[in-house]
Protein backbone atom coordinates (compact mmCIF):
# COMPACT_ATOMS: atom_id res chain seq x y z
CA UNK A 1 0.00 0.00 0.00
CA UNK A 2 1.22 3.58 -0.57
CA UNK A 3 2.23 5.29 1.61
CA UNK A 4 4.05 8.01 0.98
CA UNK A 5 4.56 10.54 -2.28
CA UNK A 6 8.34 10.82 -2.91
CA UNK A 7 8.53 11.39 -6.52
CA UNK A 8 5.97 11.91 -9.65
CA UNK A 9 7.25 8.12 -11.28
CA UNK A 10 5.80 6.73 -8.02
CA UNK A 11 2.03 7.53 -10.48
CA UNK A 12 1.23 5.54 -12.85
CA UNK A 13 -1.63 6.75 -15.15
CA UNK A 14 -4.42 5.39 -13.40
CA UNK A 15 -2.78 7.01 -9.90
CA UNK A 16 -2.27 10.49 -11.42
CA UNK A 17 -6.01 10.51 -13.25
CA UNK A 18 -7.11 9.87 -9.53
CA UNK A 19 -5.08 12.32 -7.96
CA UNK A 20 -6.07 14.64 -10.29
CA UNK A 21 -10.21 13.59 -10.38
CA UNK A 22 -9.97 13.50 -6.66
CA UNK A 23 -8.53 16.94 -6.56
CA UNK A 24 -11.41 18.07 -8.84
CA UNK A 25 -14.35 16.51 -7.02
CA UNK A 26 -12.39 18.92 -3.97
CA UNK A 27 -12.25 21.87 -5.39
CA UNK A 28 -16.03 22.32 -5.18
CA UNK A 29 -15.36 22.62 -1.27
CA UNK A 30 -13.18 25.91 -2.16
CA UNK A 31 -17.17 26.94 -3.74
CA UNK A 32 -18.58 26.51 -0.27
CA UNK A 33 -19.51 29.44 2.10
CA UNK A 34 -17.46 27.16 4.32
CA UNK A 35 -14.94 25.46 2.98
CA UNK A 36 -14.20 22.56 5.32
CA UNK A 37 -14.34 18.69 5.29
CA UNK A 38 -14.41 16.41 8.85
CA UNK A 39 -12.09 13.92 6.57
CA UNK A 40 -9.04 14.20 8.34
CA UNK A 41 -10.23 15.24 12.09
CA UNK A 42 -7.71 14.24 14.31
CA UNK A 43 -5.23 13.63 12.19
CA UNK A 44 -1.68 15.52 12.66
CA UNK A 45 -0.24 17.04 9.37
CA UNK A 46 3.46 18.48 9.57
CA UNK A 47 4.97 21.00 7.70
CA UNK A 48 8.51 20.27 7.77
CA UNK A 49 10.39 23.56 5.63
CA UNK A 50 13.97 23.83 5.85
CA UNK A 51 13.85 25.94 3.03
CA UNK A 52 12.13 28.98 2.16
CA UNK A 53 8.42 28.92 0.90
CA UNK A 54 5.37 30.72 0.45
CA UNK A 55 2.98 29.03 -1.71
CA UNK A 56 4.06 25.73 -1.20
CA UNK A 57 3.79 25.93 2.43
CA UNK A 58 0.61 27.74 2.85
CA UNK A 59 -1.40 25.58 0.13
CA UNK A 60 -0.09 22.81 2.06
CA UNK A 61 -1.39 24.40 5.65
CA UNK A 62 -4.48 25.17 3.70
CA UNK A 63 -5.05 21.67 2.00
CA UNK A 64 -4.78 19.90 5.16
CA UNK A 65 -6.82 22.88 7.13
CA UNK A 66 -9.72 22.43 4.57
CA UNK A 67 -9.94 18.76 5.57
CA UNK A 68 -9.70 19.60 8.96
CA UNK A 69 -6.35 17.82 10.10
CA UNK A 70 -4.65 19.47 13.20
CA UNK A 71 -1.53 21.55 11.31
CA UNK A 72 1.77 21.50 12.65
CA UNK A 73 4.00 24.31 10.69
CA UNK A 74 8.05 23.72 11.43
CA UNK A 75 10.55 25.69 9.94
CA UNK A 76 14.34 25.09 10.10
CA UNK A 77 14.76 28.60 10.79
CA UNK A 78 14.23 29.30 14.22
CA UNK A 79 13.93 25.70 15.19
CA UNK A 80 16.79 23.61 16.92
CA UNK A 81 17.72 22.56 13.67
CA UNK A 82 19.55 26.11 13.73
CA UNK A 83 21.17 24.56 16.67
CA UNK A 84 22.57 21.90 14.64
CA UNK A 85 19.93 19.23 15.32
CA UNK A 86 19.69 16.00 12.73
CA UNK A 87 17.53 15.32 10.60
CA UNK A 88 17.06 12.10 12.44
CA UNK A 89 16.21 13.86 15.93
CA UNK A 90 13.83 16.01 14.28
CA UNK A 91 12.17 13.15 12.85
CA UNK A 92 12.06 11.21 16.02
CA UNK A 93 10.31 14.45 17.98
CA UNK A 94 7.63 14.55 15.19
CA UNK A 95 6.91 10.84 15.78
CA UNK A 96 6.76 11.21 19.72
CA UNK A 97 4.35 13.51 18.88
CA UNK A 98 1.78 11.71 16.61
CA UNK A 99 2.27 13.02 13.25
CA UNK A 100 -0.05 11.64 10.45
CA UNK A 101 1.74 12.72 7.63
CA UNK A 102 5.09 14.67 6.86
CA UNK A 103 5.03 17.21 4.07
CA UNK A 104 9.05 17.92 3.96
CA UNK A 105 10.69 20.48 1.53
CA UNK A 106 14.58 20.02 1.81
CA UNK A 107 17.89 21.66 0.16
CA UNK A 108 19.49 17.86 -0.48
CA UNK A 109 17.81 15.84 -2.59
CA UNK A 110 16.65 12.80 -1.07
CA UNK A 111 15.93 13.87 2.50
CA UNK A 112 11.97 13.12 1.28
CA UNK A 113 13.20 9.51 0.78
CA UNK A 114 15.64 8.95 3.74
CA UNK A 115 12.73 9.77 6.34
CA UNK A 116 10.13 7.70 4.10
CA UNK A 117 12.73 5.03 4.76
CA UNK A 118 14.50 5.42 7.98
CA UNK A 119 12.00 3.73 10.47
CA UNK A 120 12.30 6.97 12.01
CA UNK A 121 8.80 8.08 11.96
CA UNK A 122 5.37 5.60 10.80
CA UNK A 123 3.47 8.86 9.12
CA UNK A 124 3.29 9.46 5.59
CA UNK A 125 5.69 11.39 3.62
CA UNK A 126 5.42 14.17 1.22
CA UNK A 127 8.06 15.62 -0.87
CA UNK A 128 7.28 19.21 -1.39
CA UNK A 129 10.43 19.79 -2.85
CA UNK A 130 13.98 18.01 -2.44
CA UNK A 131 17.09 20.15 -3.68
CA UNK A 132 17.36 20.26 -7.78
CA UNK A 133 14.89 16.67 -7.31
CA UNK A 134 11.56 16.62 -7.54
CA UNK A 135 8.55 18.42 -6.53
CA UNK A 136 5.70 16.28 -7.49
CA UNK A 137 2.61 17.89 -5.89
CA UNK A 138 3.66 20.85 -8.10
CA UNK A 139 3.88 18.57 -11.40
CA UNK A 140 0.10 17.46 -10.10
CA UNK A 141 -0.88 20.81 -9.63
CA UNK A 142 0.32 21.86 -13.45
CA UNK A 143 -1.25 19.09 -14.94
CA UNK A 144 -4.46 19.76 -13.12
CA UNK A 145 -4.57 23.39 -14.68
CA UNK A 146 -3.41 22.06 -17.89
CA UNK A 147 -6.17 19.44 -18.07
CA UNK A 148 -8.69 22.21 -17.12
CA UNK A 149 -7.57 24.53 -20.17
CA UNK A 150 -6.61 21.83 -22.55
CA UNK A 151 -8.75 19.00 -21.62
CA UNK A 152 -6.73 15.61 -21.80
CA UNK A 153 -3.53 15.88 -22.16
CA UNK A 154 -2.58 12.73 -24.43
CA UNK A 155 -0.50 14.48 -27.36
CA UNK A 156 -0.47 18.13 -25.86
CA UNK A 157 2.70 19.84 -26.64
CA UNK A 158 4.25 21.35 -23.38
CA UNK A 159 7.03 23.65 -23.52
CA UNK A 160 9.47 24.07 -20.27
CA UNK A 161 11.91 26.83 -20.13
CA UNK A 162 14.44 27.81 -18.46
CA UNK A 163 16.41 26.70 -15.87
CA UNK A 164 16.38 23.18 -15.85
CA UNK A 165 19.65 22.35 -14.19
CA UNK A 166 18.30 23.46 -10.98
CA UNK A 167 14.58 22.40 -11.51
CA UNK A 168 12.82 19.73 -9.11
CA UNK A 169 9.51 21.12 -10.84
CA UNK A 170 11.02 20.72 -14.24
CA UNK A 171 12.27 17.12 -12.99
CA UNK A 172 8.74 15.74 -11.46
CA UNK A 173 6.79 17.88 -14.47
CA UNK A 174 8.44 15.89 -17.15
CA UNK A 175 7.63 12.53 -15.65
CA UNK A 176 4.38 13.28 -15.11
CA UNK A 177 3.50 14.57 -18.26
CA UNK A 178 5.40 11.61 -20.14
CA UNK A 179 3.19 9.72 -17.92
CA UNK A 180 -0.32 11.17 -19.27
CA UNK A 181 0.88 11.10 -22.76
CA UNK A 182 1.61 14.62 -23.45
CA UNK A 183 4.74 15.52 -25.38
CA UNK A 184 7.34 17.47 -23.75
CA UNK A 185 9.51 19.75 -25.11
CA UNK A 186 12.73 21.24 -22.82
CA UNK A 187 14.21 24.69 -23.92
CA UNK A 188 17.29 25.89 -22.02
CA UNK A 189 20.62 27.14 -22.44
CA UNK A 190 23.14 24.03 -23.32
CA UNK A 191 24.31 25.35 -19.59
CA UNK A 192 21.51 25.09 -17.60
CA UNK A 193 20.61 21.39 -18.59
CA UNK A 194 21.45 18.53 -16.45
CA UNK A 195 23.81 15.90 -17.69
CA UNK A 196 21.66 12.88 -18.53
CA UNK A 197 19.25 15.13 -19.87
CA UNK A 198 18.97 12.81 -22.94
CA UNK A 199 17.83 9.86 -20.95
CA UNK A 200 14.42 12.11 -20.07
CA UNK A 201 11.71 10.94 -21.76
CA UNK A 202 10.91 14.51 -23.60
CA UNK A 203 12.44 16.66 -26.66
CA UNK A 204 15.45 19.09 -26.04
CA UNK A 205 15.92 22.50 -27.92
CA UNK A 206 17.87 25.37 -27.48
CA UNK A 207 15.23 27.77 -30.06
CA UNK A 208 12.43 29.23 -27.66
CA UNK A 209 11.56 31.24 -30.81
CA UNK A 210 11.36 27.32 -32.81
CA UNK A 211 9.12 25.81 -29.90
CA UNK A 212 6.45 28.37 -29.01
CA UNK A 213 4.01 28.12 -32.10
CA UNK A 214 3.36 24.92 -31.48
CA UNK A 215 3.04 24.38 -27.61
CA UNK A 216 -0.36 24.23 -25.63
CA UNK A 217 1.33 25.25 -23.07
CA UNK A 218 4.52 26.88 -21.95
CA UNK A 219 6.17 26.83 -19.03
CA UNK A 220 8.57 29.23 -17.58
CA UNK A 221 11.19 28.38 -14.97
CA UNK A 222 12.42 30.67 -12.47
CA UNK A 223 16.40 31.62 -13.07
CA UNK A 224 17.52 30.26 -9.55
CA UNK A 225 20.41 32.34 -8.62
CA UNK A 226 20.62 31.14 -4.97
CA UNK A 227 21.84 27.99 -6.35
CA UNK A 228 24.04 29.46 -8.49
CA UNK A 229 28.06 28.90 -8.35
CA UNK A 230 29.21 30.42 -11.53
CA UNK A 231 28.55 32.46 -14.36
CA UNK A 232 25.68 29.77 -16.00
CA UNK A 233 24.81 32.55 -18.83
CA UNK A 234 26.99 36.18 -20.07
CA UNK A 235 24.57 38.68 -18.96
CA UNK A 236 20.52 38.75 -17.41
CA UNK A 237 20.00 40.58 -20.83
CA UNK A 238 21.37 38.02 -22.88
CA UNK A 239 18.86 34.80 -21.18
CA UNK A 240 16.07 37.32 -21.28
CA UNK A 241 16.51 38.11 -25.03
CA UNK A 242 17.06 34.57 -25.67
CA UNK A 243 15.01 32.55 -23.51
CA UNK A 244 12.67 35.17 -21.59
CA UNK A 245 9.14 34.87 -22.59
CA UNK A 246 7.79 38.30 -23.55
CA UNK A 247 4.81 40.24 -25.34
CA UNK A 248 6.57 39.14 -28.80
CA UNK A 249 7.14 35.88 -28.23
CA UNK A 250 3.46 34.84 -26.66
CA UNK A 251 1.71 36.60 -30.13
CA UNK A 252 3.16 33.41 -31.77
CA UNK A 253 1.45 31.13 -29.52
CA UNK A 254 -2.19 29.14 -30.57
CA UNK A 255 -5.16 30.94 -29.34
CA UNK A 256 -5.64 28.39 -26.83
CA UNK A 257 -2.29 27.84 -25.46
CA UNK A 258 -1.31 28.86 -21.72
CA UNK A 259 1.81 30.15 -20.25
CA UNK A 260 2.57 29.16 -16.81
CA UNK A 261 5.28 29.99 -13.99
CA UNK A 262 5.39 27.44 -10.70
CA UNK A 263 6.57 31.27 -8.57
CA UNK A 264 8.23 32.89 -7.64
CA UNK A 265 8.97 34.72 -10.68
CA UNK A 266 12.14 37.12 -11.57
CA UNK A 267 9.69 39.40 -13.37
CA UNK A 268 12.08 40.76 -16.30
CA UNK A 269 14.10 37.75 -16.19
CA UNK A 270 12.34 34.84 -17.23
CA UNK A 271 9.08 36.46 -17.90
CA UNK A 272 8.27 40.00 -18.87
CA UNK A 273 5.81 41.21 -16.17
CA UNK A 274 3.60 42.12 -19.30
CA UNK A 275 3.15 38.54 -19.97
CA UNK A 276 3.09 37.67 -16.24
CA UNK A 277 -0.08 39.32 -15.83
CA UNK A 278 -1.51 38.26 -19.47
CA UNK A 279 -5.01 37.02 -19.98
CA UNK A 280 -3.15 33.78 -21.05
CA UNK A 281 -1.12 33.55 -18.22
CA UNK A 282 -2.41 31.05 -15.87
CA UNK A 283 0.07 31.38 -12.80
CA UNK A 284 -2.67 32.50 -10.21
CA UNK A 285 -5.14 29.63 -11.08
CA UNK A 286 -1.84 27.28 -10.69
CA UNK A 287 -1.60 28.47 -6.94
CA UNK A 288 -5.57 27.83 -6.74
CA UNK A 289 -5.44 24.88 -8.06
CA UNK A 290 -2.42 23.72 -5.50
CA UNK A 291 -4.65 23.26 -2.63
CA UNK A 292 -7.27 21.35 -4.22
CA UNK A 293 -4.39 18.69 -5.74
CA UNK A 294 -2.72 18.88 -1.99
CA UNK A 295 -5.58 18.62 -0.92
CA UNK A 296 -6.54 15.15 -2.95
CA UNK A 297 -2.99 14.28 -1.98
CA UNK A 298 -3.45 14.05 1.34
CA UNK A 299 -6.97 12.71 1.31
CA UNK A 300 -5.58 9.47 -0.72
CA UNK A 301 -2.69 8.87 1.49
CA UNK A 302 -4.78 9.81 4.68
CA UNK A 303 -8.18 8.49 4.95
CA UNK A 304 -8.48 5.06 5.16
CA UNK A 305 -7.00 1.99 4.51
CA UNK A 306 -9.12 -0.13 2.19
CA UNK A 307 -8.01 0.23 -1.36
CA UNK A 308 -10.73 1.80 -3.94
CA UNK A 309 -7.87 2.82 -6.74
CA UNK A 310 -9.29 2.78 -9.81
CA UNK A 311 -12.55 4.27 -7.84
CA UNK A 312 -13.05 7.88 -9.32
CA UNK A 313 -16.21 8.52 -8.15
CA UNK A 314 -16.18 10.12 -4.59
CA UNK A 315 -19.00 10.93 -1.85
CA UNK A 316 -17.54 14.53 -0.17
CA UNK A 317 -19.24 14.39 3.41
CA UNK A 318 -21.28 17.62 3.36
CA UNK A 319 -19.36 21.06 4.55
CA UNK A 320 -18.83 20.86 7.98
CA UNK A 321 -21.53 23.06 9.79
CA UNK A 322 -20.06 26.42 11.30
CA UNK A 323 -21.58 25.09 14.81
CA UNK A 324 -19.41 23.36 17.30
CA UNK A 325 -21.70 20.52 17.10
CA UNK A 326 -19.88 18.15 14.42
CA UNK A 327 -20.99 14.90 14.17
CA UNK A 328 -17.94 12.78 14.76
CA UNK A 329 -17.47 11.46 11.40
CA UNK A 330 -13.61 11.05 12.03
CA UNK A 331 -10.75 9.98 9.79
CA UNK A 332 -12.15 7.99 6.73
CA UNK A 333 -15.13 9.94 6.18
CA UNK A 334 -16.25 9.30 2.75
CA UNK A 335 -15.23 6.58 0.25
CA UNK A 336 -11.72 5.75 1.25
CA UNK A 337 -8.71 5.28 -1.07
CA UNK A 338 -5.08 5.00 -0.64
CA UNK A 339 -3.04 5.01 -3.36
CA UNK A 340 -2.16 1.26 -3.57
CA UNK A 341 0.52 -0.15 -5.49
CA UNK A 342 1.78 3.02 -6.09
CA UNK A 343 5.33 2.94 -4.44
CA UNK A 344 7.06 1.02 -1.69
C1 LIG B 1 9.39 26.04 -7.02
C2 LIG B 1 10.26 25.31 -6.03
O1 LIG B 1 10.37 25.69 -4.87
O2 LIG B 1 10.82 24.31 -6.46
N1 LIG B 1 8.44 26.88 -6.47
C3 LIG B 1 7.32 26.39 -5.92
O3 LIG B 1 7.28 25.35 -5.30
N2 LIG B 1 6.19 27.11 -6.10
C4 LIG B 1 10.16 26.67 -8.08
C5 LIG B 1 11.15 27.73 -7.73
O4 LIG B 1 11.54 27.94 -6.59
O5 LIG B 1 11.58 28.40 -8.67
Amino acid sequence: MMRHLLSAADLGRDDALLVLDTAEQLAQVADRPVKKLPTLRGRTVVNLFFEDSTRTRISFEAAAKRLSADVINFSAKGSSVSKGESLKDTALTLQAMGADAVVIRHGSSGAPHMLAHSGWIEGSVVNAGDGTHEHPTQALLDAFTMRRHLGDLEGRRVTIVGDVLHSRVARSNVLLLHTLGAQVTLVAPPTLLPVGVETWPCEVSFDLDAAVPGSDAVMMLRVQRERMNAAFFPSVREYSRRYGLDAARIDALTDDAIVMHPGPMNRGLEISAEVADHPRSVIVEQVTNGVSVRMAVLYLLLSGSESALGTTDITLPDAEPATDSVPDSGPGTGTAHDLGRVSA
